[in-house]
């Protein structure tokens, strides 16, 4: 089940002499549509053949300055065809701007599947580190197209290779190898969201990540049913229980020599959440198999962060189960011990996500963890707040929000924090056990927070990603994000960590 190869990058101060595609902007300035990035031989030769401006010539065909609007335009000399993509106001071309107008073009191209992979230029008049790395991400993401399974032979690469244009000198070569590490970690947990639950389980999810540990300077460790039962992992075996599946703990641990801070990863990995007893009704059950958004996610950034070498320590946990109603399933008013001893009164089967994070949170925080970043589709509630396309963010310590938005805010991903009030913590009080695992309908994200927080030890940074809306995109694609699994969090976890080094 192996992830799709992202397209070969290069950051170049000239355009390579010949490309299939050149992408070149368009932005709307105050006298009127404006070309970006075409350069001067290309708009004189095409002018040549075609009889009048490229400009022109674009606008006659449709080209749109609406940010992410393509166009294809046929074109003279160094390229085949022109991609035109819309760049919105001229003023407010940020990097992120950048990125998913970079992202659509390339969605267009890849969806022209050119004869043996297009090889596409990428021109956005990107002059600094900044804005070429976004136009460079955007790229690749937006390349990305899923592999269907099929009897039929797989369909080949439909992008060969991606240059963007921009004069970096020597900083290019390291931009274009953190751009492609970083990208191909996306790709790998759209990879796995996508994939369906009766092929991607506990069991071949804890593979996956024994193979991406493999010829890499990650150690892994991955605990079956017996090593639950054994070390008391009450949360895991009670949702795993009702599947026939097993459920796994996996564990993985990069130690890099001269690291100082130790981050903890913990990711939410419910291969299938049909609700359990509690079941949910066929239309929000469909897209469930996107509940392991937040274990690919810290798997796929914590591989990236050793592919980067970067100098610092991660403990990654990715807590896996499949919840299933059966004769062996778990109970609304059971009460469960997760691991450490702390009792839990389940209020309902479809929370089972807190009680899998609950046991590897607890189970991390002996890891003594400078700082712990949970991920995970947790709540409906939290879509309710936020829509499709924002996170949220809660959390016991400002300067770990801080951390989160401020790489947030590189990478282009939105996150949003949402106040974690003692509200929360008293409406867990249980008279059967030591705590109830929900408080209610009302305030669902921060209740299921205030959950969590509980078995993250006194005192350490904890924040909690709930990506129950943008890990998985159920409409019609946009800028660098697919239909599907999108890969939330990855860049962000990433940026993170890099801050940290
Ligand atoms: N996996 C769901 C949350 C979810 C919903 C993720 C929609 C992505 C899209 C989670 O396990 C769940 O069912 N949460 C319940 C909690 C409730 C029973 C306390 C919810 O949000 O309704
Ligand atoms: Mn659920
Ligand atoms: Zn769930």
């Amino acid at each position: 089940m192996t992830a799709p190869a992202i397209p070969q990058l290069q950051l170049s101060p000239t355009p390579p002499r010949s490309s299939d595609i050149l992408v070149v902007g368009l932005v709307e300035a105050p006298d009127g549509p404006q070309l970006v990035g075409a350069d001067k031989n290309l708009v004189a030769a095409t002018a040549k053949r075609f009889g009048r401006p490229l400009l022109d010539l674009a606008t006659e065909l449709g080209a749109r300055t609406g940010v992410g609007q393509v166009t294809l335009v046929p074109a003279a000399q160094s390229a085949a065809r022109l991609a035109v993509v819309g760049l919105g106001p001229v003023e407010r071309v940020t990097p992120e701007v950048l990125r998913r107008a970079a992202g659509s073009a390339l969605r267009t191209v890849a969806g022209l599947g050119l004869e043996g992979g297009a090889a596409v230029t990428v021109d956005l008049g990107t002059a600094e580190a900044e804005t070429a790395q976004a136009a460079a991400e955007g790229a690749l993401l937006g390349s990305y197209r899923h592999q269907p399974i099929s009897s039929e032979d797989p369909d080949p690469a439909a992008v060969r290779s991606v240059t963007v244009v921009a004069d970096l000198g020597r900083r290019a070569g390291e931009l274009a190898e953190v751009v492609g590490v970083v990208c191909q970690a996306v790709l790998r947990a759209r990879h796995w969201v996508n994939l369906p639950p009766n092929l991607l389980y506990p069991e071949t999810f804890a593979e996956e990540a024994r193979a991406l540990a493999r010829g890499t300077r990650l150690a892994v460790e991955v605990l079956d049913e017996a090593a639950l039962t054994k070390g008391g992992y009450g949360g895991l075996l009670a949702v795993g229980g009702g599947s026939a599946r097993g459920p796994r703990l996996v564990r993985l641990s990069y130690r890099p020599r001269g690291a100082t801070t130790h981050l903890v990863l913990v990711g939410k990995g419910i291969t299938f959440d049909s609700g359990g007893l509690n079941l949910k009704p066929g239309d929000s059950m469909y897209t469930m198999k996107c509940d392991m958004a937040g274990a690919a996610a810290v798997l796929a950034a914590t591989r990236a962060v050793a592919d980067l070498g970067l100098k610092v320590s991660i403990t990654c946990y990715a807590a896996m189960a499949e919840n299933l109603p059966s004769s062996s399933a778990y109970r609304p008013s059971d009460v469960l011990t997760i691991y450490g001893g702390t009792t839990v009164e389940n209020a309902n089967t479809d929370a089972e996500g807190r009680l899998v994070m609950a046991d590897a949170l607890a189970r991390s925080q002996e890891d003594e963890p400078d700082l712990v970043l949970d991920v995970a589709t947790l709540t409906g509630a939290c879509m309710v707040a936020l829509g499709d396309r924002i996170a949220g963010v809660m959390s016991n310590d400002d300067e770990a929000v801080a951390r989160v938005l401020d790489a947030a805010e590189v990478t282009g991903e939105e996150f949003w924090e949402l106040p974690l009030t003692d509200q929360f913590r008293e409406g867990l009080d249980s008279s059967v056990a030591d705590v109830k695992s929900s408080g209610g309908r009302l305030g669902g994200a921060m209740s299921a927070a205030a959950f969590l927080e509980r078995f993250v030890a006194e005192g350490t940074p904890w924040a909690h990603l709930d990506i129950a809306g943008p890990a998985f995109n159920s409409g019609k694609p946009w800028g660098h994000v697919p239909e599907g699994g999108t890969g939330a969090a990855v860049r962000t976890l990433v940026q993170l960590a890099r801050s940290l080094a």
